[in-house]
């Protein structure tokens, strides 16, 4: 048994960690059953080599009995800033024999405020404005173009080690020598700014030379000043009215001296050929007004001019704790194609967010390319309506030399389509390329199945998490909206946390919910806050419970619970105080109901009530894994008296719910609020909604999460099977079948009856109604864990045959190491595999004709090792196993639903 994928606060050998106690975990994999940890160790040095030296750690847990790897808080000594920690973790399996070991590092930031020696340098007020001529309609906004800073230092030396922290207030790309540093898009990323700016921490060691050397940066507006949202904040701006950069370039030398190069007084500033940058209106560059050798010493250009110091106190800095945008992938040009205008049409043939990479030879100086990115056609043209305000074009004019690159760095696009306009010459697809950007977390997991359709609903699901993972959780990516919903965000986070790690992204952004909490207790509908100012609505303000609960369930993260833990009592105590009879119908923010439902209403009170009780129940619990026994008592008799509220208000001696809509049923019986004797007769009303549609869906945002998996509970996996399957309007097929490459935001935003929908609001890459997506996993392939289970240490293997499927496979890597469970039916036999990290034990459901019939190989499975017990069930057979790896057969079910 050996230790792998170690990491530090949730990364894997991060720079920069800003944590005075970061957390070390590990997962461990093994070829043997039953493999488990007994118990660690922890060492730490201040180089890698010393870790084999007991008189030169600095730190030594000492073996300490342990079952888990997770989120191990350092230990050691005080850290101090900006120094690299190597560690390695030594295990022993459960015979208490020593096992393998492995090892890695982190390196600390800036600890201290007092280590920021830096400035905040801008454009100089007084200056001369940099207005430009055109203020032509369809571009983006020239008043004030991105900051290009730079300065020149000497070193006698080369540095044997440098590091550059920096940051900006709207979005920066650093320089060092004419190169560009590290790969970061959209840097500093969108935090809640007034409490929180994240600055980068880059290596810049073999950048720098013995001699002159030169800084450079240039900063565009980003979220700080530029367009954010849909309300006509400019001039007024969210954050600020100008952008400005701060960066300390800390340089260590062999003989143990230090050189520090800071923003101050001594850049200077002048623009370039970034004329206008915005991150929904899109980018204008003219090559004419670039500066050759801007970024390099000896630049002699003397219309740069002295920048203004803005402020020098550095404001509320972090380190950015976790991982951060980047071009991710790229996709081709699958079409290109010429129309009559004499505009190219380019076709990617996915639905991408990220911007592009145009390759032109030979174009003339001055030519001016303008290129509109939409997610859709109408009638060959592009389909631009459903963008509102967000013009997302860019501008190209070239230069005039042989050949010239244009990237924008400082805006992002939603698009499957571009338009080239005064494309100067033939385009081919191999000049263009889609470069697909976002938050570059690690792609954990994968699901698979025999259905082509299906195979396609799991891409678009995850082209949608790409695409709405870009600095915050969005809505959708290509309007002027693009804001951290919050009910999208905790409908789609157990989907999302199946196909990527999410625990740092989601944990981060908390800190944004729990910031925008205002006085009264109230979340706000988006994090960070911008435009909607009131409480947040039912189902959406409750993410800020939702969320944290959800982190510790999936990766044990007891820390963003405990930190989140005032907001989310808060929160249910805000709703409580003004709805004393229980019903939540005061305070309801915008009150969005059940969000994009079709032909029916679902009673916003009764969707609220459900989400109060829900968010009780789960404020109750964290109370209880937090240890205050108090609060849990007081939250679980509200949550009691809530759920009782609930049924004398809305459930009937029948078992029908209030409004009797799929998602009252779907939220009644997901949370607990039918009375036992009443649950058969809900889930009939519930089936025969559906079945009187011909198996159609009426769900919205909200229900359609609990749509696959309550029907799954409560044994209709058939009408799970016949909503996946189904293909007309409403359905998930619907879209499919309509081209669709990604999740749209509604159900009609494209219909045979009625063409699009208003393109008021019509995104065609929404990630809300992907949420199915944790179904797939969870109950189609079979992947779970027991609601007492903490990072998938006692699992639920439940695979669910059913619908046209002949087999289903996921894979997860979660916080323990790898989980697998998928299955297979042929001659009348189902096999099923499962893969169960060390350490975790396993629940696995067979579903069979015959329990007696389940075998592993040639023999029963009943004393296989790793077997620790079979039993008939309802199910079939359900067997108790150790961690192993096992394929099990067994005689199909009777009826596959
Ligand atoms: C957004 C949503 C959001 C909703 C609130 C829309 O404009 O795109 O995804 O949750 O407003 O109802």
């Amino acid at each position: 048994m050996t230790p792998y994928g170690l990491q530090t606060e949730q990364r894997c050998e991060p720079l920069g960690v800003g944590e005075r106690q970061p957390r070390l975990s590990w997962k461990l994999e093994s070829d043997r059953r039953g493999a488990a940890q007994s118990a660690y160790r922890i060492t730490a040095a201040e180089r890698a080599a010393d870790l084999d030296d007991p008189d030169r750690l600095i730190w030594d847990s000492g073996r300490r009995e342990s079952p888990d790897g997770l989120l191990v808080p350092w230990d050691g000594p005080a850290l101090r800033s900006a120094t690299r920690y190597h560690w390695r973790v030594q295990v022993w399996d459960e015979t208490g024999s020593p096992a393998g070991s492995a090892q890695s590092w982190f390196e600390t930031g800036l600890l201290h405020h007092e280590d920021w020696t830096a400035a905040w340098i801008g454009r100089d007020p007084a200056a001369q404005p940099h207005v430009d001529p055109p203020g032509e309609e369809d571009l983006p906004p020239m008043d004030s173009p991105p900051l290009y800073l730079r300065r020149e230092f000497q070193l006698e030396h080369t540095p044997v080690r440098a590091r550059l922290y920096a940051t900006a207030r709207g979005v920066y790309e650093p320089r060092l020598n004419g190169e560009r540093v590290g790969d970061v898009e959209l840097a500093p990323g969108w935090t809640e700014y007034h409490h929180r700016l994240q600055y980068q921490t880059y290596d810049v060691t073999t950048m720098l030379r013995t001699g002159a050397n030169a800084i450079a940066a240039i900063v565009a507006d980003g979220w700080w000043c530029g367009y954010v949202g849909f309300d006509r904040r400019r001039p007024a701006r969210h954050y600020g009215d100008q952008p400005a950069l701060l960066a300390q370039l800390v340089m260590e030398f062999a003989d143990g001296s230090r050189q520090v190069v800071t923003t101050d007084a001594s850049w200077s500033e002048h623009p370039g050929a970034i004329r206008a940058a915005d991150l929904l209106m899109g980018e204008y560059v003219d090559r004419r007004w670039h500066v050759p050798g801007w970024d390099r010493a000896g630049c002699p250009d003397a219309r740069f001019v002295a920048v203004a110091v803005l402020d020098a106190t550095p404001g509320p800095l972090v380190a950015e704790p976790d991982h951060p945008v980047r071009v991710v992938t790229e996709m081709p040009a699958v079409e290109v194609t010429r129309r009559a205008s004499g505009r190219y049409v380019v076709d990617f043939g996915q639905n991408v967010v990220g911007h592009i990479r145009l390759t032109l030879r030979g174009a003339p100086e001055g030519q001016r390319i303008v290129l509109r990115h939409a997610e859709m056609l109408a009638d060959g043209e592009l389909y631009v309506a459903n963008l509102r305000t967000a013009r997302a074009t860019d501008v190209y004019v070239c230069g005039g030399d042989e050949v010239e690159v244009f990237e924008p760095r400082f805006t992002f696009h939603g698009f499957r389509y571009v338009e080239i306009d005064n494309h100067p010459g033939e385009l081919v697809t191999a000049d263009i390329v889609a470069r697909v950007a976002h938050n570059d977390l690690p792609w954990t997991g994968r699901f698979r199945c025999s259905d082509p359709m299906v195979n396609q609903l799991q891409s678009n699901i995850t082209w949608g998490q790409r695409g709405n993972f870009v600095a915050v959780p969005t809505d959708c990516p290509q309007r002027d909206e693009r804001l951290g919903w919050l009910a999208d965000a905790q409908i789609f986070a157990p989907t999302a946390g199946r196909n990527a790690d999410v625990s740092a992204f989601l944990a981060r952004w908390m800190r944004d919910v729990v910031d925008g909490q205002d006085a009264d207790g109230a979340f706000r509908d988006v994090a960070p806050v911008v435009s909607l100012h009131r409480e947040a609505a039912p189902a959406w303000g409750d993410a800020g419970v939702i969320i944290p609960w959800y982190l510790w369930r999936t990766y044990g993260d007891r820390r963003v619970l405990a930190d989140s833990f005032d907001a989310m009592r808060a929160w249910v105590r805000h709703i409580h105080r003004h709805n004393p009879d229980l019903r939540w119908r005061n305070r309801t923010g915008n009150s969005y109901g059940d969000w994009l439902q079709v032909d029916v209403t679902t009673e916003r009170e009764v969707l609220a009530t459900a989400y109060f009780a829900h968010s009780t129940h789960l404020v109750a619990q964290a109370a209880e894994v937090l240890g205050r026994s108090d609060d849990a008592t007081e939250l679980r008799q509200l949550h009691a008296r809530i759920r009782d509220a609930f049924i004398d208000s809305y459930v009937h001696p029948d078992g029908t719910v209030e409004g009797g809509t799929q998602t009252a049923y779907l939220l009644a019986l997901a949370f607990g609020l039918v009375p036992q004797r009443l649950v058969a007769a809900a889930v009939g009303h519930l089936a025969a909604d559906i079945e009187k549609r011909d198996h159609r869906l009426t769900t919205g945002f909200v229900g359609v999460a609990l749509l696959c998996p309550v029907l799954t509970e409560h044994g209709r996996t058939d009408l799970a099977y016949a909503l996946l399957h189904q293909t007309e309007y409403p359905s998930w097929g619907y879209s499919i079948r309509h081209g669709a490459t990604t999740i749209w935001e509604r159900w009609d935003g494209w219909t045979d009856h009625a063409g699009f929908q208003s393109p008021a609001m019509n995104s065609f890459n929404h990630y809300s109604l992907g949420s199915v997506g944790d179904w797939l996993y969870g109950r189609v392939a079979g992947i779970d864990q027991t609601p007492s289970s903490v990072a998938y240490r006692e699992l639920l293997l439940r695979p669910q045959p059913g619908g046209r499927l002949t087999w289903a496979h996921a894979e997860q890597e979660t916080a323990r190491g790898t989980v697998a469970c998928g299955w297979s039916i042929a001659d009348n036999r189902i096999t099923v595999t499962a893969t169960v990290p060390p350490g975790s034990t396993a629940v696995l459901q067979i579903p069979t004709a015959d329990p007696a019939s389940v075998r592993e190989g040639d023999a029963p499975v009943a004393g296989q090792p790793g077997v620790l017990g079979v039993e008939p069930s309802a199910a079939g057979a359900t067997l108790r196993l150790a961690s192993g790896r096992y394929t099990i057969t067994a005689a199909a079910p009777d009826a596959v639903s």
